[in-house]
């Protein structure tokens, strides 16, 4: 039922053994452990700057390096024996070093504790993660943009409040996910520059007795500044909180796609064809293809969000320093780190395969006045208030509900019983190509405009031939 204390790295103080329970709640290896590489690199670093301070001898630190060289050479190869009595990976990593190398393995942990020690290992662990996101995002961006001229000139009805509005360029949507996605990678990228700090000297809460060098570490470990306070230093996790926040509009960007992408290819829409490797069938109707793909990210942004508020929540009410509530952290960093990339990647495969069923789109122009606007907007231009024209554009649309027709297959006298100040050249206004490229003012919708937007984009994105 319990296990010999005497073995464990702490078990110094302990009469009896620990309860079986109380071992497998407490023990963090079986999530921890893929944390290996990043503990191991820090090790090194804080052995190496231990020889450097005459805190180890060299002949020590070198025994430590090369047998965490073994052990990470082990744990790569699936052959490190990972014993269930350890309760994380820094134990085990230690165990294994101490049975490889002897004595000095056991002087490894002077100047450090486990607490900067998984300081340190995450914030590692999140930079790489951070860095492939960020190239990640790029890829769906190309993969965006390369639609958006595939069908540059393509012309949807533009929605508000899921009701046909304004005529819009397909190219000028596509670009909006652009924004979203730059801003994307701007907050992965500031958040990178707030958590790339050396934890490594704070040791358990208060920092160390001995002349430990930890800008030297820093630099090791390739961190361009180190820790200004010890408390902070092994109890921050606002990273790992910024960093889910960043996840959360990753994910809540892709939903809001995968939204529209679900409805667009609905027969309702029939604006879209999802490739059929980027879809999947029923089991019963054998007639069916989903948009399974675009389903599962936008039902994946759930988790993503559940776990930003599940660490916040964990964080909340923990009293300085260290507290093991914070082992917490991992699995939603982890699982973050999961559930977002392959949706990231997913998107880019789903976008790259996409095609646009373009007649579907056209006929969705007609019927629903979608230049009214237009029409109150070339009533101001012959003097009318904005506000007048709004009234007889309304009214008029009223009258060709009523009649069965567009705004344009009116004849002027019946726009004249609603629209006195309305002439001939008003019919050019009502054409769907006109309306879009009037709309030429900075962001707008007009081909000039997206045209430029486009070339900036791909510009920025290595995409100009
Ligand atoms: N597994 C722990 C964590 O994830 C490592 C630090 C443990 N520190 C301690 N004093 N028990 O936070």
């Amino acid at each position: 039922m319990h296990s010999n204390n005497k073995e464990k790295p702490w078990g110094g103080r302990f009469g009896g053994g620990t309860a079986k329970l109380v071992e497998e709640f407490t023990c963090s290896l079986h999530f921890d452990r893929r944390l290996y590489r990043y503990d191991i690199a820090g090790s090194m670093a804080h052995a190496r700057m231990l020889a450097r301070q005459g805190i180890l001898t060299a002949a020590e630190a070198e025994a430590i390096v090369n047998g965490l060289q073994t052990v990470q050479g082990e744990i790569d190869a699936g052959t490190f024996l990972f014993d269930p009595g350890d309760e994380d990976i820094h134990m085990a990593v230690e165990r294994r070093l101490t049975a490889i190398i002897g004595e000095a393995g056991r002087k490894l942990h002077t100047a450090r504790s486990r607490n900067d020690q998984i300081a340190l290992d995450i914030r590692l662990f999140l930079r790489d993660q951070v860095g492939v996101l960020i190239e990640a995002l790029q890829d769906l961006r190309r993969a965006g943009v390369r639609l958006a001229r595939r069908y540059f000139s393509v012309i949807l009805p533009g929605y508000t409040h899921l009701q046909r509005a304004q005529p819009v360029l397909f190219s000028h949507h596509l670009l909006a996910y652009d924004e979203m996605w730059r801003r994307d990678q701007g907050r992965l990228r500031d958040c990178l520059v707030r958590f790339n700090v050396c934890p490594l000297g704070a040791a358990a809460l208060a920092g160390s007795t001995f002349p430990i060098d930890p800008p030297y570490t820093a630099e090791l470990l390739d961190f361009p500044a180190i820790l200004n306070n010890s408390l902070d230093a092994v109890s921050d996790r606002d990273f790992i909180v910024e960093f889910a926040a960043a996840a959360s509009l990753i994910m809540v960007h892709l939903s809001r796609l995968a939204e529209e992408l679900i409805l667009w290819s609905s027969a309702e829409f029939a604006f879209i064809e999802i490739a059929d490797a980027f879809c999947t069938g029923s089991s019963i109707m054998p007639q069916k293809k989903n948009p399974d793909v675009a389903e599962l990210i936008r039902g994946k942004s759930g988790r993503v969000i559940g776990h930003l508020t599940g660490l916040l929540v964990t964080l909340k009410g923990l009293p300085l320093a260290y507290n093991r509530d914070l082992q917490e952290d991992k699995e939603p960093l982890f699982d973050t780190v999961d559930t977002v990339l392959p949706c990231v990647r997913l998107m880019a495969g789903v976008l790259d395969n996409l095609a646009l069923k373009k007649e579907k789109i056209a006929a969705a122009l007609q019927g629903g006045f979608l230049t009214a606007t237009d029409m109150a907007d070339y009533l101001v231009t012959q003097g009318v208030p904005f506000r007048t024209a709004h009234a007889q554009v309304g009214q008029t649309v009223r009258f060709a509900e009523t009649q069965g027709k567009e705004l344009a297959d009116l004849t002027l006298e019946e726009i004249k019983q609603f629209a006195p100040l309305a002439e001939a050249d008003l019919f050019g206004w009502l054409q769907i190509e006109q309306s879009v490229n009037r709309r030429c003012s900075p962001g707008g919708t007009a081909a000039g405009r997206v045209a430029e937007a486009l070339a900036a984009v791909e510009q920025e994105l290595g995409l100009t031939s």
